[in-house]
Formats: structure tokens, sequence, C-alpha cells
């Protein structure tokens, strides 16, 4: 615990707040399966207006448990679990590979409600990869081929001219996926749904894993 006190002299931002008033949820509102309640979910923010609903922070660590997070987007959800695309070489990538646990959050402001997953994250076959990467906007594609994600480089203009030799190279468009950009899926094993309310007596409810059925998930309100 450090003992100097914080310089309140500069960005204090404690009257920086505002109340939750969308809604309310109860057990009755929850379906028995997460899956079906984060697709209700982010359907809701859809349509109350949010423009990056599938938006969702992925926190990961390296072996030695020093966290870093950042936003992915949502590409795929089924009963196995939540899937996205990225770069192996990146600074997730390589966390990853030495410790595949990661945690998800969403947050839609406009519906006053945040989403968390935790679970254990699998490499999607090269088939899913391939499917999706070919769905992407060839500059996109470009994009992807031109850079070893989280590498530095010394300029923009390096990266441009990394783009600008790709698109020489193949001027059909016919971009090959570098095998490291692949997809990703967290199987979640724990879940939690929280829906702010007034006076910052939320909502919140978890979902584990029913020990003796593993089909079906327990629920459990948590204090806000
Ligand atoms: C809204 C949003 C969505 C993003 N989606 C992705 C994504 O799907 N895949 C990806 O690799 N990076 C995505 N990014 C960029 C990442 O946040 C991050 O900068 C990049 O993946 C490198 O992270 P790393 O160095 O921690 O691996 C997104 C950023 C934002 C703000």
């Amino acid at each position: 615990m450090t003992d100097s006190p914080i310089d309140r002299s500069e960005f204090d931002h404690r009257s920086v707040r505002r109340d939750f008033v969308f809604g309310e949820l109860h057990r009755p509102d929850l379906s028995p399966n997460p899956v079906d309640q984060l697709q209700h979910w982010l359907s809701a923010a859809e349509a109350a207006g949010n423009f990056d609903p599938t938006a969702m922070c992925l926190s990961t660590a390296s072996a030695a448990g020093r966290p870093s997070s950042r936003y992915v987007l949502l590409k795929h959800l089924d009963v196995r679990g939540l899937c996205f695309y990225t770069d192996s070489r990146s600074r997730k990538g390589r966390e990853l590979a030495e410790n595949p646990f990661a945690a998800l959050a969403f947050y839609w402001p406009e519906t006053d409600r945040q989403v968390r997953v935790v679970g254990r994250v699998e490499r999607l076959s090269e088939a899913d990869a391939e499917d999706y990467f070919q769905q992407r906007p060839l500059k996109s594609r470009m994009a992807a081929a031109a850079s070893i994600q989280s590498t530095p480089i010394d300029a923009r203009t390096d990266l441009e001219a990394r783009y600008h030799a790709i698109e020489t190279q193949y001027p059909e468009g016919d971009v090959p996926r570098n095998p490291a950009w692949g997809g990703f899926r967290l199987v979640p094993d724990e879940w939690e749904f929280w829906q702010g309310r007034p006076s910052r007596l939320h909502d919140r409810f978890v979902y584990l894993p029913d020990l003796s059925d593993a089909q079906t998930w327990q629920i459990q309100r948590l204090m806000p």
C-alpha cells in the first residue's frame, strides 16, 4: 500500500457518474443457457443503437501471470464458445500460446449491461481460418498480409511500403493468408451477466457448470 496521497489538482474525475436506469434483471429473465442469454443481449445492444456490439475486451496473461487487455471482435458464437480472429505472432497470440486461459468482457452503455466470460482458449482449424479470411474485404486481407501484428516498425511509411509491396505482388487480389493469422475460441467455464441499476444496487448473475450434468449451468445471484 502506498501512503502518498492522490494528487487531485489535475484530471479529477470523481464527479463523472450517471445512474443506470435502462432496466432490471431477474432470475426468470435469464435463459438457462448463457450462450442464448449473450445472443439476446447482443441483439438488444444493437437494437439500442450500439454500433460495435460485438467488441469485447480480451484479457490474456503471460506464463508469469502478467496480464494484458485489448479489444477484439466476436465473429461466431455457439454452444462451444466465442470465436475471434487475430495474428498469433501478436502479444495476445504469444500469451495464449504460453497460458491458454483468458477472460472477455462486453460493455454496452446503451443498455447498461456488462457480460464477463472466462475460459480456456483453443485454436480454430485452418479451414475455419481460411474461410473467414476469404470473407474479409480485400484491403483487410492485404493489411493482414503486410503486418506482423505487435512487432515494432520504425515508421508509418515502412508499413505502407509493406502494404504496397503486397498489392504489387498480388494484383488479382489473391493474397494468401499467413498461417499465423487465424481463429481462436474461448470455451467458457464461467459467465457473469450484469445489469446496472439505480444507486449502484446492480443485478448480477453468474453461470457456473453444473458438476453433476455437463449440459446444464447453475445460476447464482451476486451482490453488486
Ligand atoms: C473495437 C476494436 C476491435 C478490434 N478487433 C480486433 C480483432 O478482431 N482482432 C485483432 O487482432 N485485433 C483487433 N483490434 C486491435 C486490438 O485491440 C489490438 O490492438 C491488436 O490485436 C494487438 O494486440 P496485442 O498486441 O495485445 O496482441 C481491435 C481493436 C478495437 C478497438
